[in-house]
């Protein structure tokens, strides 16, 4: 691992943010909670959440999107959508969560996570007790909570991660992204946050190059790793998603034929067959909050 990155590393141990051995539950029930993440930013997440989640409810799911990275280019901006209030107005002001969530393009919904989270570790018990009543909406609401984190290995985002039933990684074939990928893996593999990673790579130039991408990666975590990688599939390079971007329109709804909608529709047929090696990790969305709070909070609940 670059010195750099076990340094972080380190960090996170001293916050205490994972603890070792800590693993999802399983459980049957609820809205499957699936984190996208990545090692470094601007590979596809947001783009990769938001057409995912309209390929799962044009298959008839109900699909709930967690806005949980507070950078600029986020899921609002995609969708061409600005709900008017987040999470934070939920748990501090008067919103009701039907408030909040607000209806995205394509059947899909949309929860903006606003600073809510970050002041999770704050709430007090009536606040919290609040979010975690309320959160049963979405295991009654949802069968796919995704949530979009940022980038890297920071304390926020490991603990989205570590607080969903299931993560997926994308990487592109770039070989800083493919580095920041696998430093992501290995902390998440070291911490037993998760038996299992999904892994898309997104931007290949050809089947080929994301099959190379993969194999690559599937080498050096079964080498080095106790974590099983699936291959959720791949997306190519395609101009149209970055067209799609510039307009706001998702691609998955104003591109469906093109090559890049249709390879994400396969990943949302993977993601309900188990693709690989059958889903064994489930997390209600009541549980992921209940597991944030954990993970950001001082003394849990
Ligand atoms: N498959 C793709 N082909 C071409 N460009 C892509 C592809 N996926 C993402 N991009 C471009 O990469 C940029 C970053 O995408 P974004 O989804 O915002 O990444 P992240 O959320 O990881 O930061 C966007 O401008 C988007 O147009
Ligand atoms: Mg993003």
């Amino acid at each position: 691992m670059p010195k750099a990155a076990s340094t972080i590393q380190s960090n996170i141990i001293k916050a205490g943010t994972l603890i070792p051995g800590q693993q999802t539950p399983a459980s049957d029930s609820g809205a499957r909670v699936i984190a996208v993440t990545s090692g470094k930013g601007g590979v596809g997440k947001t783009s990769l959440v938001v057409n995912l989640a309209i390929s799962l409810a044009g298959m008839g799911k109900r699909v709930v999107i967690f806005d949980a990275d507070l950078g600029l280019a986020n899921v609002e901006v995609l969708m061409g959508i600005s709900p008017p209030c987040t999470l934070f107005d939920f748990v501090y002001g008067k919103k009701s969560l039907e408030d909040i969530v607000v209806p995205g393009p394509g059947g899909i919904r949309l929860v903006s996570g606003g600073s809510g989270f970050l002041e999770l570790a704050n709430l007090d018990k009536k606040r919290r007790q609040k979010l975690i009543d309320s959160l049963d909406y979405f295991d009654r609401e949802a069968d796919f909570v995704l949530v979009d984190t940022g980038a890297g290995i920071s304390k926020n985002v490991l603990g989205f991660v570590a607080a969903a039933g299931e993560v997926i990684v994308v990487v592109t074939p770039e070989p800083t992204s493919f580095t920041d990928a696998y430093s992501m893996i290995k902390v998440l593999s070291n911490y037993r946050v998760h038996n299992e990673v999904k892994l898309v790579v997104n931007q290949a130039l050809d089947r080929g190059e994301a099959a190379a991408t993969y194999n690559k990666m599937k080498m050096v975590v079964s080498q080095y790793l106790t974590i099983n990688l699936q291959n959720l599939g791949w997306v190519s390079k395609d101009s149209l998603v970055s067209q799609a971007v510039k307009e706001q329109k998702p691609l998955c709804m104003y591109f469906p034929r093109s090559t890049s909608a249709r390879s994400i529709t396969l990943l949302a047929q993977n993601l309900l067959v188990g693709g690989e090696t059958p889903v064994k990790y489930y997390v209600g969305a009541g549980g992921f909050i209940n597991r944030l709070m954990r993970l950001f909070g001082q003394s849990g609940i």
